[in-house]
């Protein structure tokens, strides 16, 4: 089922089977967004609630014009400025875009990738006529997202065809976050999700002031409460702080902070880089080691930090 080879990729959506694709963030379980059937197939894969809308993925800025009417000018700048890369803009839909993609929202979220196996494979779809893939993260609703070809076969093998779909091995997702999310139907953007792509970014990009008014925000189901999360049990605490650690736990922080007596040592990244590229295989890790709690001691400040703040403070939820 795992297969490096991309024409496989392409006969296998062409034909409306389902293939879990690289990206730059975390993989995706790919579909033809034009075909019905294989959309539903995703949300049953993932168990997922059929009201949570999909991403659509494209080749390119021009392609994303198929499925969004229409962008305020600061959106056209952020989009030529970031794709390919980690950002995934909402906008009004065309009538490309189905109530099953957007759940039943007048809005459409699009994303240009820049995996080069995921740029191939879309570019070489066009000329089978699909204009774009659905490709929420490939795992269990409510999960960690994969960042391997390994994560997803545990997260979704059974629910997968043997015969039928694949899983396309493009390596470790660099950067290990999903995307950052941009509502772009009013003057000002608004950060649905925040990622690798900051609001520092945004504002520098665009020069215009985010804006922190998200009561009129339509649905995210990566906004929920309780979501990225592991089995065991995640808590965060503060690099002082002085906690009677509960046996059989495991251990996440920056490669400076020691690990506190007893504890199993599940990642010591250097950088917020680091941080967000180990962050979703340490927590798969701790699973995988039968750990009932997680420790991590979360970095701090803004930008990518504030992305890996939003997925633990849910993982811990
Ligand atoms: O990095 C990513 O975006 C990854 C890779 C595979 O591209 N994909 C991903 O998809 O994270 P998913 O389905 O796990 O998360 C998509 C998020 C959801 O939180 C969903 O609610 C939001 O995008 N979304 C999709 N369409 C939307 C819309 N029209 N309005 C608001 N949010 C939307
Ligand atoms: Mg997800």
């Amino acid at each position: 089922m795992i297969t490096n080879d991309i024409a496989l990729a392409v006969t296998a959506l062409t034909a409306g089977n389902l293939c879990a694709i690289p990206t730059e963030t975390v993989y995706g379980l790919a579909a033809n967004a034009l075909d019905e059937s294989a959309v539903a197939r995703v949300f049953a894969a993932k168990g997922r609630p059929a009201d949570h809308p999909l991403i659509v993925h494209v080749a390119s800025q021009d392609d994303a014009k198929e499925w969004i009417a229409e962008l305020p000018n600061w959106a056209m700048d952020l989009a030529t400025a970031v794709w390919p890369g980690p950002l995934a803009i909402v906008g009004v839909r065309t009538e490309l875009a189905s109530d099953s993609v957007t759940g039943g929202q007048d809005t459409v979220a699009v994303r240009v990738p820049s995996h080069p196996m995921a740029q191939e494979l879309l570019q070489r779809l066009k000329d089978h006529g699909v204009k774009g893939l659905v490709a929420p993260s490939a795992n269990r609703f409510g999960h960690v997202s994969p960042t391997s070809a390994a994560h997803v076969l545990a997260d979704l093998g059974e629910y997968l065809s043997a015969n039928e779909d694949l899983i396309l091995d493009g390596g470790g997702s660099q950067v290990g976050l999903e995307s950052t999310i941009v509502l772009a139907t009013g003057p000002e953007p608004v950060i649905l999700r925040p990622g690798a792509v900051t609001l520092d970014d945004i504002e520098r990009i665009t020069g215009v002031a985010v804006s922190t008014h998200t009561t009129n925000a339509p649905r995210v189901s990566g906004s929920l409460d309780a979501h990225y999360a592991p089995r065991a049990k995640v808590i965060l605490i503060s690099e002082a702080s002085n906690f009677a650690f509960e046996a059989k736990a495991g251990f996440l922080a920056f490669f400076e902070v020691p690990t506190p007596f007893k504890l199993v040592r599940l990642g010591s990244p250097a950088t917020d880089m680091d941080f967000a590229h180990e962050l979703y295989g340490c927590l798969r890790l701790g699973d995988d080691l039968g750990l009932e709690t997680i420790y991590v001691v979360p970095p701090v400040g803004s930008g990518l930090a504030q992305a890996i703040n939003d997925r633990l403070r849910r993982a811990a939820f």
